[in-house]
């Protein structure tokens, strides 16, 4: 029993002093990476922030988060899909604008009101809901989709803005969305469990004046581990400005981000997910 009380404890994002913003997502939160391990670090930004993202004083993904484009870079996730109802109200990280923070994502009226920051330090540290008005043509394009968990309140850990990128919107809901749902499924289908990562590579365009980048290009990317314990992994890539979603082996795309990066050979995953 106490030691049950203890593993609770640890789990929660609310032990003294651990928040969302970390130094480590695989000290933090490895449990969202295949055997603990996430992305090597040639995807990294300049500004970079690890975000082990808590809602409810408990961890259901993590994000790295590029402070100066203000999106992710990617969201790490056990895919869990299921319906449930979504609340459409984004949050945003309060531990970006000050790491004294509460370690929960939270409104932003919350963390300006509630919390007393500046709304000039909010809008310095992240992407705002505003940045994303006036962008038509553009969604609030989640990396860690709703459709693939599968209760209420990770669901509603998805609608923060540091797990959001601008994303085409005929994208969004058209082939995008036929990959996040109907692929995921077909794909899954022997998998006990299936770890996802999915990110974006930033381009040359951006909203609200310079703000919030216009990634490129989305990607996502799975491993899963078979019922009979083998390894299957597979790849997806978009571009950003079309409804097109191109299929590819794990190392086609691993391949295709060392390329689009530019920063050394990018892997996404374990070495134990097969990469053709
Ligand atoms: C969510 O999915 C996981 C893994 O598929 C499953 O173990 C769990 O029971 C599901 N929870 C709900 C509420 O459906
Ligand atoms: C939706 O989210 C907002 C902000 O977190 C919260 O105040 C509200 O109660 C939620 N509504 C529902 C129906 O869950
Ligand atoms: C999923 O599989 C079914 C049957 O195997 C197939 O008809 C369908 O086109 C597939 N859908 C996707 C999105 O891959
Ligand atoms: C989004 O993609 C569609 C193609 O499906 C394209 O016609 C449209 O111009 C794109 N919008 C933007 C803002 O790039
Ligand atoms: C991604 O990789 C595939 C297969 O190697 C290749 O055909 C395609 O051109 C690459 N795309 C990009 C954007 O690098």
């Amino acid at each position: 029993m106490l030691l049950l009380l203890l593993l609770q404890v640890l789990a929660s994002c609310l032990w003294l002093g651990h928040g969302e913003v970390v130094t480590s997502l695989q000290n933090t939160c490895p449990q969202f990476f295949f055997n603990g391990i996430p992305p090597n670090a040639n995807m990294a930004p300049q500004t970079p922030a690890w975000i082990c993202q808590c809602y409810e004083n408990q961890y259901h993904y993590a994000t790295l988060y590029d402070t100066s484009l203000r999106i992710p870079v990617y969201s790490a996730y056990i895919y869990q899909p299921g319906r449930v109802h979504r609340n459409d109200s984004w949050l945003v990280e309060p531990q970006l604008v000050n790491p004294s923070f509460p370690g929960d994502m939270n409104s932003e009226k919350y963390v300006i009101r509630k919390l007393g920051a500046s709304s000039f330090s909010l809008r310095n540290s992240q992407a705002v809901n505003k940045d994303y008005e006036n962008a038509p043509g553009y969604h609030r394009g989640h990396l860690n989709p709703c459709s693939n968990n599968n209760n209420t309140i990770s669901v509603a850990a998805t609608f923060t803005l540091t797990n959001a990128v601008p994303q085409n919107q005929s994208l969004n809901t058209g082939k995008w969305r036929r990959y996040e749902v109907h692929t995921m499924r077909n794909m899954t289908k022997n998998c006990d469990i299936t770890y996802v990562v999915a990110g974006a590579v930033p381009g040359n365009n951006y909203l609200a004046n310079g703000r919030v980048n216009i990634p490129s290009y989305i990607w996502s990317s799975a491993c899963c581990k078979l019922k009979n314990n083998n390894m299957k992994a597979w790849g997806v890539i978009a571009e950003n400005n079309k409804n097109e979603v191109k299929e590819l082996t794990l190392g086609e795309l691993e391949g295709n981000l060392t390329h689009l990066y530019r920063r050394g050979s990018v892997s996404l995953f374990h070495s134990a997910c097969p990469r053709n």
